[in-house]
């Protein structure tokens, strides 16, 4: 199986609503249900935002954002989300995304730390995070509001120059 990663177009709007539709993706992030296609014409169009999606013969099977900073003293920082379809869950696309964004952090952007949340029971992506250098740094209670209750969440962040890849 070939995953290609490239850089998200405008093209790619629909693919990444239908993702975003599924139910795993929504429940792991922040997403609302019925997501647009506006939205996620905004997000790519989001200055700071570097967008890498991967492919399949020819179907866009998972996302992610890198979110750069503006503040000039945290421009060294960059936020990541992103989402894998359902149905290509546990396949190596989370993998590829995030070695492809980190190859990228390190050698291109020169990014000195990348931080994430993710929720406390959302266990393949914390694996995920953890195989990448990603270390927990805290807790937060009643982070998000998820199918009628609330949920904590992990901050985690890699820290370059503390992680061996
Ligand atoms: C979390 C997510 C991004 C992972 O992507 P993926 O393509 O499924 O991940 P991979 O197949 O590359 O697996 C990466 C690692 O996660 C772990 N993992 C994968 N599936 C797992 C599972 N069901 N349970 C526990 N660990 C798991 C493994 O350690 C794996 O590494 P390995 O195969 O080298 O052992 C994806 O499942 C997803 O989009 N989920 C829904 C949305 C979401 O939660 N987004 C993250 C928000 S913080």
């Amino acid at each position: 199986m070939q995953i290609t990663i490239r850089h998200a177009e405008p093209a790619d709007v629909p693919a990444l609503r239908d993702l975003y539709a599924m139910p795993n993706a929504q429940a792991g992030t922040l997403q609302l249900p019925f997501p647009t296609l506006g939205l996620w014409q905004q997000r790519l169009e989001q200055s700071g935002v570097v967008a890498l999606v991967a492919e399949v013969d020819g179907l866009l099977v998972g996302q992610l954002s890198l979110l750069v900073e503006s503040n000039p003293r945290r421009k060294h920082v960059a936020c990541i989300g992103m989402g894998v379809r359902d149905d290509w869950a546990g396949k190596g696309v989370g993998s590829a995304l995030m070695a492809a964004a980190l190859d990228l952090a390190d050698n291109w952007l020169n990014l000195h730390r990348i931080e994430l949340t993710v929720y406390t029971d959302n266990e393949p992506a914390q694996a995920l995070y953890r195989k990448f250098g990603f270390t927990e740094e805290g807790r937060a209670r009643d982070y998000a509001f998820r199918q009628g209750r609330y949920v904590d969440a992990l901050y985690m962040a890699r820290v370059a120059g503390s992680v061996s890849r």
